[in-house]
């Protein structure tokens, strides 16, 4: 897949380059050209040597070394790359680049260059979550820049928190995708997640374990191959995607409305919101006070959301999602007959590594002519890509 790509590998001064070197071994099996760049920084951590070795190129550091071409080399590196990458990404070169400064080869070269560039920021937990740096990334994001999302754990300056440089395999999963199939081009597709709340009183409300997860794996993986995504979500905990238009949303009926909004012309509904079924009969204007052992409440159906739109559905796909405990099968078969959809993704969200918080799920994919399909446990991102992939073929199909 990444074969012949010109993948301009940046590094930075950071502890985490002795990891690019294993990534840019990793980049060169799979058959890419790599070109690297090290800030002067860089190389008090890694020798250029060792990019040089693996990379089988030769490694830029200062820009007004002799030339090796008859070229301007900053505009030809910039001009000959595919895609950017800078792993790690220093607070430093982030700021430099959301700022404008271009005073070394690699800031000049992305300052130059039309392609895309991904950052893989690797930090100390303070300065990841300093709001100059975290401002500096929003502004990069809102520009197009990507950033790879750092891990958590013990940091190599000896803290705990957010800011260890993504592992090279998931870097290298994220640039697959981002050379991946454009297979979404000119398709809309209507995305909803995370949970729904609805109030019980001013200041109480209801609602599920929903993480928004698995929905937002999916926006972020239809918006890189091509899609033109709305994400509509509701209440939860995770950074909203760039360059996807967002739609928030408390309630059921809210969400039901915000879909309403976009459904007509949309090819694709994925239904991976846990929308609440019930809300109460009666919000109470007040809080309700403290009182009796037994408090009682009466609650009332919400509108089903998968069933209206199955309803009014043209010829639009739609996916749901069946987080159950028991009898998995029997009623992912009768969802799909009752909202009609053309497949559902159904999880046992009491087993381990599957449903509402993890990162992971294991899943069973059933099509509206009773074919089953069972998935171990995997990431959220590549179980989006494989709903997609369903996807695409039943477009290719009709
Ligand atoms: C041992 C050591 C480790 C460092 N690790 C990081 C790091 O992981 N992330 C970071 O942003 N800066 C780190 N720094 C600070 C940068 O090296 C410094 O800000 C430098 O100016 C970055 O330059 P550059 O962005 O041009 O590579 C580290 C410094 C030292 C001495």
């Amino acid at each position: 897949m990444l074969n012949g790509k010109n993948i301009l590998v940046g590094v930075t001064g950071g502890i985490a380059a002795y990891k690019t070197a294993d990534l840019v071994s990793k980049l060169k099996k799979l058959d890419a050209n790599i070109q690297v760049i090290m800030t002067e920084a860089a190389t008090e951590f890694v020798s250029p040597l060792t990019f040089q070795t693996l990379s089988q190129n030769f490694v830029y550091v200062d820009m007004f070394e002799e030339p090796k071409t008859w070229e301007v080399e900053h505009i030809s590196l910039a001009e000959k790359a595919d895609l950017i990458l800078v792993a790690p990404a220093t607070a430093n070169t982030i700021g430099k680049i959301a700022n404008g400064i271009a005073d070394d080869m690699l800031s000049t070269v992305i300052m130059a260059t039309e392609a895309k560039v991904i950052f893989a920021p690797a930090m100390n937990s303070h300065m990841y979550s300093n709001p100059i740096v975290e401002e500096n990334m929003n502004k990069l994001s809102n520009l197009g820049y990507e950033f790879i999302e750092p891990g958590s754990g013990l940091l190599a300056c000896g803290t705990y928190g957010a800011g260890r440089m993504a592992e090279p395999l998931n870097i290298i999963e994220y640039v697959k995708g981002y050379f991946g199939p454009k297979d979404l081009e000119n398709q809309k597709l209507v995305i909803t997640a995370g949970p729904t709340i609805e109030p019980l009183d001013p200041v109480r409300y209801m609602t599920n374990f929903s993480s928004g997860k698995m929905g937002y794996a999916l926006a972020e993986e239809a918006k890189k191959r091509g899609g033109d995504v709305v994400l509509i979500t509701g209440p939860t905990n995770l950074k909203p995607p760039t360059d996807i238009k967002v739609v928030n949303i408390n309630t059921t009926r809210e969400m039901l409305n915000a879909v309403e909004k976009e459904f007509n012309d949309c090819q694709i509904l994925i239904k991976a919101a846990a929308p609440l079924d019930y809300r109460p009969n009666v919000v109470s204007n007040s809080k309700i006070k403290k009182k009796n052992d037994i408090l009682e409440m009466k609650f009332i159906k919400n509108p089903d959301i998968s069933r209206h739109f199955g309803k009014i559905k043209k010829s639009q796909i739609m996916v749901g999602f069946a987080a159950e405990t028991d009898n998995i099968i029997e009623s992912a078969n009768e969802k799909i007959k009752r909202k009609n959809f053309d497949f559902i993704v159904a999880n046992d969200v009491s087993k381990e590594g599957a449903g509402f918080k993890t990162d992971t799920n294991i899943v069973t994919i059933i099509d509206k002519n009773g074919n089953i399909e069972n998935y171990p446990l995997m990431q959220k991102k590549k179980l989006a890509n494989i709903i997609l992939d369903k996807i695409v073929k039943l477009k290719t199909k009709s």
